[in-house]
């Protein structure tokens, strides 16, 4: 109780400050364009740090959960769900006009390992697999339907070779294992738009399989209406001419384009991607900057979200929508990825919930594109 009131008093002062100045928000001068959203997690949508829910509601036009809607949290057991979480995520999102979208349905990473298991632990057949799937698929989309926009309904699916990830989905079902789930959510939701998403899409092998998807995917009559790039970047890549050319490449596959989990780690990458499961030990070396990052560090950073941020405005007939992974510095998932313990600076606010210089930058390019 007493932490609420501390962090209420602080919101009210905060709050204060910023309507003085009447600053525009991110959300407010991309309206028109793209939605500009933000992943939000469980903490945030009840409310504990008064301040976050206020920058959520303020600055953002729609939201995703970071978590509770995949498969391991909303469905950890075959007989079991677990909605609190996801239930409060939506009635955030309406109470506070934001849109919802839905982070994901089926992927090979967060998932129970009682999906693809029989009762002695070896695999189910692929009729049982497929039937699992659609329960779980018809179960969570149907709750929501008509109150979330569309849905990232495979994650992850491609290496960054453009084969096929060697997922237990894969493995017991082959590649149909896509097209099902497609079909299963379209059922669920006809109304709900359809999304495929991965990270690396900038990866010409991997973003040519994925419009090789959406083509094999409309030749069979499934609905595809946007590709997710997650768009999980480091200081020098993807390179902006590559990411110029996987947005032209997804626009000539006639497809809306999603930003999905957008940030821009500065810390040095012992590797590029966003596959979970990676981890390599801590050195202090790989965290250079536990006390405070560089002004030369910061201005390369900033340039970057700008350069990255104005293409998306440039593709802003096909990107339907930009969504930060995450709100402040404190709380990215970038401190614990792909090393723990270290301190990343990704975000568009800081470790004091203050909003960062570049967000002024990239309001007035903005503004100047209308
Ligand atoms: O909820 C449990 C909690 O009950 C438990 O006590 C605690 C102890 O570790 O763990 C909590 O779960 C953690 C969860 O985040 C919620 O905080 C998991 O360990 C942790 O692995 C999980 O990490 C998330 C990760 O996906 C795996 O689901 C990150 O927050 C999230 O940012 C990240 O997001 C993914 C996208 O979904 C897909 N694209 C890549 C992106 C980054 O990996």
């Amino acid at each position: 109780m007493k932490i609420k009131i501390i962090s209420g008093v602080a919101a009210m002062v905060f709050l204060t400050s910023v309507q003085a100045m009447g600053q525009k928000t991110l959300g407010e001068v991309t309206k028109g364009k793209f939605l500009f959203g933000v992943a939000v997690n469980s903490r945030q949508v009840i409310g504990i740090s008064a301040i976050e829910t206020e920058l959520i509601t303020r600055e953002f036009s729609a939201i995703v959960g970071e978590n509770c809607m995949k498969p391991q949290p909303i469905h950890p057991e075959e007989n079991r769900f677990n909605w609190v979480d996801a239930d409060k995520l939506v009635a955030f999102g309406e109470k506070n006009k934001q849109v919802v979208t839905g982070h994901c349905l089926i992927w090979h990473s967060q998932v129970g390992r009682w999906m693809f298991e029989d009762a002695n632990g070896k695999d189910v057949s692929p009729e049982v697999l497929k039937e699992r799937m659609h329960q779980h698929i018809s179960a969570v989309v149907g709750r929501y339907k008509g109150r979330v926009k569309g849905w990232d309904v495979v994650n992850e699916a491609f290496e960054d070779n453009g084969t096929y990830r060697n997922s237990k989905y894969y493995q017991i079902l082959g590649k149909n294992f896509i097209k099902y789930a497609f079909q299963f959510a379209r059922e669920a939701d006809p109304d709900a738009e359809l999304y495929y998403n991965d990270y690396n899409v900038e990866t010409p092998a991997k973003c040519d399989a994925i419009v090789a998807l959406v083509k094999e995917l409309r030749g069979e009559g499934c609905r595809i209406d946007a590709v997710g790039s997650q768009a999980h970047m480091h200081m020098n890549t993807p390179t902006l001419d590559a990411t110029e050319a996987s947005l032209k490449k997804l626009k000539a596959a006639g497809v809306k384009v999603l930003i999905t989990e957008w940030d821009i780690s500065i810390l040095p990458s012992p590797f590029e991607g966003a596959e979970i499961s990676t981890n390599f030990s801590y050195s202090a070396k790989m965290d250079p900057y536990r006390d405070a990052v560089p002004d030369s560090v910061q201005q390369k950073w900033n340039k970057r979200m700008l350069d990255m941020f104005g293409l998306f405005l440039k593709y802003s007939d096909v990107v339907d929508r930009v969504t930060i992974w995450g709100l402040t510095d404190n709380t990215t998932w970038l401190n614990n990825f792909p090393i723990r313990g270290r301190k990343d600076y990704p975000m568009l606010f800081d470790r004091n919930n203050q909003r960062k210089s570049v967000m002024d930058e990239m309001i007035k390019l903005a503004e100047k594109d209308k």
